[in-house]
């Protein structure tokens, strides 16, 4: 595995790459949902590049950037396990050289909603440094997880209304045994709040079993497994976030903080008869 830190070294392992090449996009502190992005890409690439970065655009003022896990010998370790060809880890300077960018992605009405009604400027800074690593990159697939389904749902409205030439793929959610999705974050949860942060996963598949009963059950089913925790939202949707379903293919997403740490998940369903 070659590893590179500038632009210039990742040109030059990019244009010894040739037929399909695809990308994960990663903040380091990786874990099997990492893994199981990078082994897609394994299976449908020629060529696998893989980069770490902890982007400070996307992080709020009061947000864990300084504290955001950094692992990186055992990522490299992880990485060299997956197969993958080149690993890109720029330092901060190198992808954003005049400090601030004066220009950014806008990630508009459905960067506002959920995670974003939440995280103000969070998609903006998600998009502007995923814009620039597609460029940089120049994959011919990229690979994201739905555990972060609005980033995903977002990423690919960016590359159609941009024209970005990249393909977007998705990854279902890795989750631990008791259901709780894979993330970098949950090393921060102490032994009492990781047994509580399984309602997550427990809520999501509650709602989801009362899909046929429609929308209210779905929400009432969910509800009742968060009790002990400080919800953000709780939402079912349509499967590209904008509106509420009576009946069809939906999305049911919830946000909580579990101890100091706040965790997302979300699943698919389906409400009412389909
Ligand atoms: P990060 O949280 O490191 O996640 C990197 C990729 O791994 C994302 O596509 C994410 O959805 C995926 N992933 C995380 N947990 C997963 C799980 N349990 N199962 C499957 N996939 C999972 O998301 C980011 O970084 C950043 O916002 C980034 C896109 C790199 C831009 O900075």
């Amino acid at each position: 595995m070659i590893e590179v830190t500038t632009r210039s070294e990742l040109a030059k392992a990019r244009a010894g790459m040739a037929g399909r090449v695809g990308v994960v996009l990663t903040m380091g502190a990786l874990h099997a949902g990492h893994a199981a992005n990078l082994a897609t890409a394994r299976a449908e690439c020629d060529h696998v590049l893989a980069t770490i970065f902890v982007n400070p655009l996307q992080f709020g003022p009061t947000e864990d950037f300084g504290r955001y896990p950094r692992t990186l010998d055992a990522d490299l370790a992880l990485l060299r396990e997956q197969g993958v060809d080149a690993v890109f880890r720029p330092a901060a300077e190198e992808i954003y050289p005049t400090g601030e960018p004066e220009v950014r992605v806008a990630s508009g009405p459905l960067g506002t909603v959920l995670e974003g009604a939440h995280r103000p400027g969070h998609f903006d800074g998600v998009l502007t440094v995923v814009l620039k690593l597609l460029n940089l990159t120049a994959a011919t697939v990229a690979y994201f997880g739905e555990k972060d389904y609005q980033q995903l749902t977002l990423i690919r409205a960016m590359v159609a209304d941009l024209n970005v030439p990249t393909t977007i793929a998705a990854v279902p959610t890795v989750r631990e045994p008791d259901g709780l999705a894979l993330s970098s974050r949950n090393r921060y949860l102490s032994a009492s709040d990781r047994s509580r942060a399984s309602a997550l996963s427990r809520a999501l598949y509650a709602g989801a079993a009362a899909g046929p009963a429609g929308t209210d059950a779905v929400l009432g089913a969910a509800r009742a497994h968060l009790d002990d925790l400080d919800v953000d939202y709780l939402a079912l949707t349509d499967p590209a976030l904008r509106t509420a379903p009576e009946r069809g293919p939906a999305r049911l997403l919830v946000a909580a903080r579990v101890g100091g740490t706040r965790l997302i998940d979300n699943v698919g369903l389906t409400v009412g008869v389909a």
